[in-house]
């Protein structure tokens, strides 16, 4: 089906087999249960989780810094996955085939999975999902900055799942090892779906650069304008990021920001030279002593530009969102009234049990 030089596994990097011995050792971490009793210190108990690379669960006790950085950061992830169906969702109509069409409406559908997996986890730690959407919704929380970049061609699905994607699948698989039981679970079963979505991105870009001159150029043309933002993705440059360090003593965390970003462009170099694309950076080259590619950083300062709100499509996401959310009160609202048509049910079914 493919040329003879589309690579034959996985092109995530080795990443999905992390993803699966990281469940493995939450299943086995389950088996074993859990050391020590919980009871007279929690705060005791809580480092002793922490420090045997235990899972705390939703009943535990935590400390409330501890909750609130869990809440930002799974808030901020829930909506990053439900916002980021915008810039695809924008090409369901227009691809090129109905094979690429069923894919890239399955690939959309899954982000929604994503965000629905990831309240469900927050609710876990005392907030409701209406709490959250009202927050992003009010713009006191945020989505990742890079979908407030605009899709221009075809090509952009091709290299949304290989870059943004895979950008995505670098930075979550540490999160499969989280110490917030909940979280690590719900990540385990993203990454995996993930991988198909930098697969499927990375296959779209080998047609298109296998393709046409005009095929190809505007899978280049693509490849030059994410590049960048995708290596923003990964968040300010160590030395600027606040929230790192406790989060690293907590074990949320796993790895800086900077180790992630360059394990990504040691990642791409390869997958890129397989494609036949360049990355836009000169300044790429390998570095023997570090064992690592040396490359350039993208502009952090654009970076908060658009965290601040002034990318090219902030206004139109939030505006597209906030117009979703208006449309679908009916539904919210025939669900609850379901709900409680059936909760009512119930209960009258106990009662008569009872009188019986
Ligand atoms: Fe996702
Ligand atoms: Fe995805």
């Amino acid at each position: 089906m493919y040329g003879n030089d589309f690579p034959a596994d996985d092109t995530s990097g080795g990443l999905l087999g992390e993803v699966e011995a990281a469940e493995t050792a939450l299943r086995e971490a389950a088996e074993r249960g859990r050391r020590g009793a919980a009871g007279v210190n929690p705060a005791a108990y809580f480092a002793e989780v922490i420090a045997a690379d235990q899972k705390v669960e939703p009943r535990d006790w935590m400390p409330e810094a501890y909750r609130a950085t869990l809440i930002r950061q799974i808030a901020q992830h829930a909506h990053s996955e439900i916002i980021g169906m915008q810039p695809e969702g924008n090409w369901i109509t227009r691809a090129p085939s109905l094979r690429r069409k069923a894919i890239l409406l399955a690939k959309v559908q899954d982000e929604a999975g994503h965000g629905l997996y990831l309240y469900a986890a927050a609710e876990t730690l005392g907030v409701s999902r209406d709490e959250l959407v009202d927050l992003l919704l009010a713009g006191r929380q945020k989505y990742s900055s890079i979908f407030n970049y605009p899709t221009l061609s075809w090509a952009d699905m091709g290299t949304i799942g290989w870059l943004v994607d895979g950008a995505a699948i670098v930075n979550q698989v540490p999160l499969c090892r989280c110490s917030y039981g909940p979280y690590a679970r719900a990540m385990i079963r993203i990454c995996k779906e993930e991988s198909f979505h930098q697969r499927q991105g990375y296959e779209i870009l080998h047609t298109l650069a296998h393709g046409t001159p005009a095929q190809r150029e505007m899978a280049q043309d693509s490849v030059n304008r994410w590049w960048y933002p995708s290596l923003a993705m990964f968040g300010p440059p160590d030395t600027d990021s606040t929230h790192s360090a406790q989060s690293m003593d907590w074990k949320i965390k796993r790895f800086s920001n900077d180790e992630l970003r360059q394990r990504f462009v040691d990642m791409c170099v390869g997958q890129a030279e397989v494609l036949g694309l360049a990355l836009p950076d000169p300044a790429l080259c390998w570095n023997e002593e570090r064992g690592a590619y040396d490359f350039t950083q993208p502009d952090y300062g654009e970076l908060m530009q658009v965290i601040k709100g002034a990318g090219p499509c902030n206004r139109q996401r939030m505006e597209h969102r906030r117009r979703a959310h208006r449309e679908g009160a009916w539904v919210r609202a025939a669900a609850a009234a379901y709900a409680a048509k059936q909760a009512n049910q119930k209960e009258q079914a106990n009662q008569k049990e009872k009188a019986a």
